[in-house]
């Protein structure tokens, strides 16, 4: 499965073989261009970024490395291999061919979970386009614009189902995911948290580390997919995901390790003395995390759903590893547990396990993040230092689902809206933290330097030094 590069829109579609599809999408590309010098990277046309560009979709050496200037980047799009007779292996149409167009009575619904997870996209490249400008050193700046540019390339491969599958309604659409704006009063992305501004680069770690988790497991549920465009899609996105998830939780690692550094050096762990030598002080990272976390678990719906259960009888979104599961796959008699809050005490029950698959992802999203969390425990147990990353509770700062009209502290307890009041400001960044991290972001763009607030990468990109010329100026 090579990708033709010789094609305006590099594709392994063979989109050369439908002229109607082919002239649409080239009909797009200059929109997208637009977009992408209007709300892309900040003031970076001529810089030369050591990018990867997939030159196929073979799970072993799908990537090329160059520097290229990010305008000139090949956005194409890519699908994983067809499976020969791949069949659908959930919900009510289990054991039937895997759809290879949009079923007529699921048009609508499919059409809204594509714009859905397309417009994620851009969003993230909007909310990130000015950290270019404050990178901690040219390796991070590169992993950046590498993310950013893999969106954007995201989005080429929602609108290509858009444009392949939906029709007018579907170029419509396509364009309207060019005109939403992150953050914009009257026209703003879908999502909430997609609206969030990402306004320094720990914000930017925690966003990959923990937002782009989330776009890890949507797309996995949709890898499943019985519409299987969408699945194969989806499949080769995720492929893409694993490096972004990486930069997150090692940026926010490489924090950690310096602060501890500096805590080990200077004797100290008062945030005040650690933030006067130029550090992000633990407690200030985990009120960070606690935000991003809350804020991303929202984008997983309600508890119970009973969309949820629909796309997936439908067989449209099916379970994380939903392949590997061993039960029956259409959930006719399965129950689940969801949390419940009767006055101020939180229990659990068992709904059908059909209308609780939102809490499930949730659930499986969770124990990934866990992962992390206990990977980043790591460094100040080495260093002899007390402090440990801890999840809040689910409950904690929500604004969708059962906890999205309640108060409840980090460890679960449901709180009063005075006592919320009073103590939130312990638990999530204050406006004061916000602008000590900002205060830290300057821009440091030597080969081989950092910013004294992260250390250095163990190793580099694709085999190169860390003092790597990632990032050239012209
Ligand atoms: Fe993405
Ligand atoms: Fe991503």
């Amino acid at each position: 499965m090579s990708i033709d590069y010789s094609e305006k829109i590099p594709n392994n579609v063979d989109l050369a073989s439908n002229k109607t599809l082919q002239r649409a999408l080239e009909h797009w590309q200059p929109a997208y261009l637009d977009w992408w010098n209007e709300m892309g990277p900040d003031k970076t046309s001529t810089a030369e970024v050591y990018l990867r560009t997939a030159i196929s979709v073979d799970p072993k050496g799908w990537a090329h490395f160059d520097h290229v200037k990010m305008p000139d980047y090949r956005w194409g799009i890519f699908l994983a291999p067809q499976e020969t007779e791949r069949k659908i292996h959930f919900g009510e149409h289990m054991g039937q061919n895997a759809w290879q167009e949009v079923p007529g009575e699921y048009r609508s619904t499919l059409r809204r979970i594509i714009v859905t997870q397309g417009d994620t996209e851009p969003a993230s490249v909007e909310q990130q386009r000015h950290l270019g400008m404050t990178c901690p050193s040219l390796y991070d700046m590169r992993n950046l614009f590498q993310v950013n540019v893999e969106e954007g390339r995201h989005l080429w491969a929602m609108v290509y189902l858009l444009h392949a599958h939906f029709g007018r309604d579907g170029r419509e659409e396509g364009e309207a995911l060019l005109e939403r704006r992150s953050g914009d009063a009257d026209n703003p992305r879908i999502l909430t948290a997609f609206n969030e501004k990402t306004p320094d680069w720990l914000s930017f770690f925690m966003f990959t580390f923990i937002t782009d988790r989330d776009g890890k497991f949507q797309l996995a549920a949709l890898a499943e997919s019985g519409f299987d465009p969408l699945a194969r899609t989806c499949k080769f996105m995720l492929t893409e995901e694993a490096h972004h998830l990486f930069v997150g939780e090692s940026g926010i690692s490489r924090m950690i390790q310096r602060t501890c550094e500096v805590m080990v050096q200077h004797k100290t762990d008062d945030p005040a003395k650690l933030r006067a030598m130029g550090v992000v002080d633990l407690p200030t990272l985990q009120k960070y995390l606690n935000f991003h976390y809350s804020v991303t678990s929202d984008l997983y719906g309600a508890e119970i759903s009973s969309n949820a259960a629909s796309f997936y009888t439908n067989g449209l979104k099916g379970r994380y590893e939903e392949t590997k599961l061993g039960d029956d796959h259409r959930l006719d008699n399965a129950e689940y547990p969801v949390m419940e809050v009767v006055g101020d005490r939180i229990s659990t029950r068992h709904v059908p396990a059909l209308t609780a698959l939102n809490e499930r992802l949730r659930d499986d999203w969770v124990k990934d993040v866990q992962g992390g969390i206990d990977r980043w425990n790591k460094v100040p147990e080495k260093l002899g230092i007390p402090f440990r990353f801890t999840l809040p509770h689910k409950g904690f700062h929500r604004k969708i689902g059962i906890f999205g009209e309640l108060h409840l502290s980090p460890e679960g307890r449901v709180i009063s809206e005075a006592e919320w009041t009073h103590k939130h400001r312990d638990w999530l960044p204050t406006e004061e933290d916000r602008a000590f991290v900002q205060s830290l972001m300057g821009r440091v763009a030597e080969p081989g330097k950092f910013a004294n607030w992260i250390a250095p990468p163990a190793r580099g990109i694709n085999n190169q030094p860390v003092d790597f010329e990632y990032v050239r100026f012209n």
